[in-house]
């Protein structure tokens, strides 16, 4: 049992199964995905602050993106709907019936992902469940179907974990004022009793009605209210010993840190468990304005998901449907084909732990990434190497150890040189990466 105190709470691990599960998907759906629209700026992180709030990527950023007078999304909003078109009648327009939550399941699941996490409410302030504690939900407003209900039991009918995204530092509905620089975040969210109540209480009524695995709460929590995180928290684990908290309430305790694009991500391998999460284009949110010019190949993604596991991360991939619940065919492609690659080489993935690096390379530069699991090192390839053998720089092996093509049980003929080992390979079909199984593991 857990007690309400920081030190109680502090004796919380981190669960076997979210270790395992290395692959989430984040959902953002809501109001904002009726407009749909934000400009292609380019990658949180690669965009300077000052440019950054005015022309926001971020498609689920439209509400602040629009009290920003002159800037992109006020242009697009006053051209195509009228200056005096207000926010929220976007509600009016936002029809689910199409919706089928069970044929979302299905594709997550094929997609390899092992745990799926909507946004319950984001910084717009729109609940997508039933609450009792703001007629400002989906059941009293537009959709009119408690969208995480259904959600929650899909996703858990074809054995996935199921989170819950929660805009605990800022809702829209609170504040008026938009956001223009980081700073403002602090500034610009609601500090009051009221709200600080209102944000718990939701929080506990998402616990009790939906016993989620993961609070992925965003931004922070309000200051009046962080003392009583010791409350929530402990409910929770009390509730779900193997539930897990994020990095976002600025408070001392968490299970996993979260990295976001460019922010945030780790040189090394992490000594903590982390999440990468990121869209596959610019924006959480679905954004009309994104092409194939702006959508991760699959060679990218496979590479990113690799690259995270081989530092100790879970990769979160987010998705954004389109209003009536449609999935963008690109974004749907991208799934599938991230989940043919995992069917194939998820042994290299799933359970798997990082060894004593992360990274290495050929002796072409061919960057490789290495994860292992029990006396198993998988040598990933981030390419495929062309000519019939592949030199790794600094793997020392011992001495009888078995190298195989994953999936193969035909041993390969290697070659110790120095500090170097070369690898004979076969004739192959590999497209995305090769994966060598090295039994047991490399010295270094
Ligand atoms: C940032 C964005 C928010 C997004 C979240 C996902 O906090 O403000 O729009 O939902 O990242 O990590």
């Amino acid at each position: 049992m857990y007690e309400p105190t920081w030190e109680s709470i502090s004796e919380h691990k981190v669960p076997k199964w979210y270790d395992d599960a290395k692959f989430g998907i984040f959902i953002h759906w809501g109001i904002y995905s009726v407009p749909g629209w934000a400009p292609t700026t380019g990658e949180l992180g690669e965009v300077p602050e000052e440019v950054w709030f005015v022309q926001n990527p971020y498609a689920e950023w439209y509400l602040n993106s629009l009290r920003i007078k002159e800037s992109p999304t006020w242009k697009h909003h006053v051209e195509t709907y009228g200056k005096d078109f207000d926010y929220y009648s976007f509600l009016n327009m936002w029809n689910i019936d199409r919706w089928d939550p069970e044929e979302w399941a299905e594709l997550f699941k094929k997609a390899g992902a092992k745990y799926v996490i909507p946004t319950t409410k984001h910084h717009e302030g729109f609940c997508l469940w039933p609450s009792e504690y703001t007629d400002f939900c989906v059941t009293k407003r537009g959709p009119n179907r408690d969208i995480i209900g259904e959600l929650e039991k899909a996703v858990r009918n074809v054995g996935l974990k199921f989170g819950v995204y929660y805009s605990g530092a800022l809702d829209w509905r609170f504040t008026k004022e938009p956001i223009r620089r980081s700073k403002d975040l602090k500034i610009i969210c609601p500090h009051t009793y009221y709200y600080t109540d209102y944000a718990y209480n939701q929080f506990m009524e998402l616990i009790d009605k939906y016993n989620p695995d993961i609070l992925w709460n965003d931004i922070g929590w309000p200051d009046k209210g962080k003392e009583d995180l010791k409350y929530l928290f402990s409910y929770f684990y009390n509730k779900n010993p193997d539930g897990l908290v994020n990095d976002r309430w600025e408070v001392l305790h968490w299970d996993f840190m979260t990295a976001e694009y460019k922010q945030n991500y780790p040189g090394e391998i992490s000594p903590h468990k982390w999440e990468f999460c990121r869209g596959l284009g610019f924006s959480f949110g679905y954004n009309q304005n994104e092409g194939p010019e702006h959508v991760l190949s699959i060679e990218k993604l496979v590479y990113m998901l690799v690259d995270v596991v081989s530092r100790n991360g879970n990769f979160l991939l987010n998705v954004g449907p389109k209003a009536d619940g449609t999935i963008p065919e690109l974004q749907r492609e991208r799934l599938l084909q991230l989940g043919k690659w995992l069917e194939k080489n998820g042994e290299a993935i799933y359970g798997t732990r990082p060894w004593i690096r992360a990274a290495g390379k050929t002796t072409d530069g061919m960057e490789i990434r290495f994860t292992k699991k029990d006396e198993n090192l998988f040598v990933i390839f981030l390419g495929v190497p062309r000519s019939g053998k592949v030199t790794i720089e600094s793997l020392k092996v011992k001495e009888g150890t078995k190298i195989c093509l994953l999936g193969s049980n035909t041993p390969l003929d290697y070659k110790q040189e120095g500090e170097n080992l070369t690898v004979i390979l076969p004739e192959h079909e590999e497209s995305i990466t090769l994966i060598l199984k090295m039994n047991p593991t490399p010295e270094n």
